[in-house]
C-alpha cells in the first residue's frame, strides 16, 4: 500500500493534505512541506503512563521538591541554564555555522565524564574527526563515549546500554527516524526525531542536549515546534573574525533568559571570560575624542563597554548615518535629542557609531554614553578616561533613573573607575563606594557641559 503524504507547515505544523502557498492557520508564506505521517501500526508502543501521573491533582497537594540540577562544569553556560542542566531536560543550541556549537558542547562532555556517564553523538564528524578535536581540547575520559550515527532508533539503544546522564546528539538536521519516509533535515523527520528523543529523555531521566542549524535570516532551521517542544533553547553568538563569543538564552523553563556568558575562542578551545568588562575595555584609547564607557547590565551581570564615534563634515547633502552593536533608531532619536535639545547642529555631518568588542546594546541605560560619545566626537574633545556613565534620555533631554544603579555602581569602581555620571533620580539611596566620585545630572546638556567643556 503506498504511504499518504501530508504537507505540514514548518512554522506551525499545521497539516494539510495538499500544498498551499499560505498557511492558514498562522499565516506564513511558502513555509509547506511535505512529509509521510508514521502509520500507526508502526509506532513504536507507548508505555503507559503512571496512574498517579493521569489524576487530576490539588495543587496543593503536589509534591514538590528542587530539581536536580547538573553542574555542566563552565560556569558561563549554567548560568545561561538557570544554575546547570535540569536532570531530563531537553535543551537545543542553536548557531552559526563554525561559531563553535560542537566545540562547546565536547568541552563539557569534557568536564562532565569525569563524574557522569556521557553519549556524545555526531551525525556530521565521524569518530576520528571527533577524536582529533577532542585531542585538540583535551578531552579524554573513558566515561566519554563517542558515536557516529544517525539512527534515532540506534540512537535510543545506544541509550538504553550505556544509560548516559549527558546525551549530545550533533545535530537534530542529520538524525532520521527509519519509520519516516522523508529526508534527514526536513519537518516531518526533525518532528519525528525530536519526539523520540524527547520521550527518551523524560523516560530515563537523561539531560539532553541537540544541536540545531540556523537559516540565513539566523533563526533555528526546521519546525518552529521544535523550540516549542524543547526546555531550553540557547543561542550561540559571535563575529566571525572576532574571537569573543556570547550564549544567549531565548527560551529556559527553568530559568531566566536574559543571562548570558562570554567565551573567547582560542587554538586550545573556548575559554570563559568570567571578567567580560575587563577583557571588552583592553585596548581602549586613551585622551581619544569620541570614546565613552557606559555601563550595561546583561541580566544579573553588569558589563562595562565602550562606545566610540566619529563625526566628518558630510560630503553629500543627506548626511550618513552608520550604528553598529546599536539600536540604528534609538541612535537616530538621540541624534535628534542632540540636536534639539542640546544645541549640537548633527545635520550637516556624517556620524558613524561603534559598540566595540562586537557586543550588541539593547538597553536604554547606553543612551548617555551614546550621547557623549557622539558629541565628544562632534566637538573633538576626549571625554575624562576615568569616567563611566549610564542613564536613559527622554525626548526632552532630561536623563531619567535605570534599575540596578548600586551593582553598576560597585561594578565600575571594581574596575578601578574612579567617576561615574548617572541620571539624579537614580543617585538616591546609593552607598557610594571608597574612591568613586558621583555626578548625578538631570538634562543631557548638564551632562555635556559636565563632561566637554573647559
Ligand atoms: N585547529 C584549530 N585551531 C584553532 N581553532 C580551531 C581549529 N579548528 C577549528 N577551530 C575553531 O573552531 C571553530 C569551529 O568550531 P565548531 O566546529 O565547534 O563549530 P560548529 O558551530 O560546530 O560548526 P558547524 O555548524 O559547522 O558544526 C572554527 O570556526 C575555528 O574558529
Ligand atoms: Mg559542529
Amino acid at each position: 500500500m503506498k504511504s499518504k503524504t501530508v504537507f505540514c507547515c514548518s512554522e506551525c505544523g499545521y497539516e494539510s493534505p495538499k500544498w498551499m502557498g499560505k498557511c492558514p492557520h498562522c499565516g506564513t508564506w511558502n513555509s509547506f512541506a511535505e512529509f509521510t505521517p508514521v502509520e500507526p501500526e508502526k509506532q513504536p508502543a507507548r508505555p503507559s503512563l503512571k496512574r498517579s501521573d493521569t489524576q487530576p491533582e490539588r495543587i496543593t497537594e503536589i509534591d514538590i521538591h528542587d530539581e536536580e540540577r547538573l553542574s555542566t562544569g563552565m560556569e558561563e553556560l549554567d548560568r545561561v541554564l538557570g544554575g546547570g542542566a535540569v536532570l531530563g531536560s531537553f535543551v537545543l543550541v542553536g548557531g552559526e555555522p563554525g561559531v563553535g556549537k560542537s566545540t562547546l558542547l565536547l568541552q563539557i562532555c569534557g568536564s562532565m565524564s569525569r563524574e557522569h556517564t556521557v553519549l556524545y553523538v555526531s551525525g556530521e564528524e565521524s569518530a576520528r574527526q571527533l577524536k582529533l578535536r577532542a585531542n585538540r581540547l583535551g578531552v579524554n575520559e573513558p566515561n566519554l563515549y563517542m558515536y557516529a550515527q544517525t539512527r534515532v532508533e540506534d540512537i535510543v539503544e545506544a541509550i538504553d546500554k550505556i544509560s548516559p546522564e549527558l546525551v549530545i546528539i550533533d545535530s537534530i538536521q542529520t538524525v532520521f527516524c527509519g519509520n519516516v519516509d522523508s529526508a534527514p533535515g526536513s519537518v516531518g523527520q526533525i518532528r519525528e526525531s525530536a519526539q523520540t528523543l524527547m520521550r527518551c529523555a523524560k523516560e530515563r531521566g537523561v539531560t539532553i542536549f541537540l544541536v540545531g542549524h540556523v537559516t540565513k535570516e539566523g533563526t533555528l532551521a526546521g519546525p518552529k515546534m521544535l523550540e516549542h517542544m524543547v526546555d531550553c533553547v540557547v543561542y550561540f553568538e559571535g563575529e566571525r573574525h572576532l574571537s569573543y563569543r556570547i550564549l544567549r538564552a531565548v527560551k529556559n523553563r527553568y530559568g531566566s533568559t536574559d543571562e548570558i556568558g562570554v567565551f573567547e575562542m582560542r587554538d586550545s578551545g573556548l575559554c570563559q571570560v568570567p571578567n567580560p568588562s575587563e577583557a571588552l575595555l583592553s585596548g581602549r584609547p586613551r585622551g581619544s575624542s569620541g570614546s565613552c564607557i557606559s555601563c550595561i547590565m546583561e541580566g544579573s551581570r553588569p558589563i562595562l563597554a565602550e562606545i566610540q564615534s566619529i563625526v566628518t563634515t558630510a560630503t553629500f547633502s543627506a548626511p550618513r548615518r552608520m550604528v553598529v552593536g546599536f539600536d540604528y533608531n534609538r541612535a537616530m532619536l538621540l541624534m535628534a535629542v542632540l540636536e534639539k535639545r542640546a544645541g549640537l547642529m548633527l545635520s550637516g555631518c556624517d556620524s558613524y557609531m561603534n559598540v566595540t568588542g562586537g557586543l550588541r546594546i539593547a538597553e536604554p541605560a547606553a543612551d548617555l554614553p551614546a550621547i557623549l560619545s557622539i558629541a565628544s566626537g562632534m566637538r573633538d574633545r576626549a571625554i575624562d578616561e576615568e569616567l563611566v556613565c549610564f542613564g536613559e534620555v527622554g525626548l526632552t533631554g532630561e536623563l531619567r533613573a535605570v534599575n540596578s544603579a548600586q551593582q553598576r555602581i560597585n561594578e565600575i569602581r571594581r574596575i578601578g573607575f574612579k567617576k561615574c555620571m548617572l541620571p539624579f533620580a537614580s543617585a538616591k539611596g546609593i552607598v557610594v563606594p571608597d574612591g568613586l566620585e558621583l555626578y548625578p545630572v538631570r538634562t543631557v546638556a548638564e551632562a555635556i557641559e559636565l563632561c566637554l567643556a573647559r
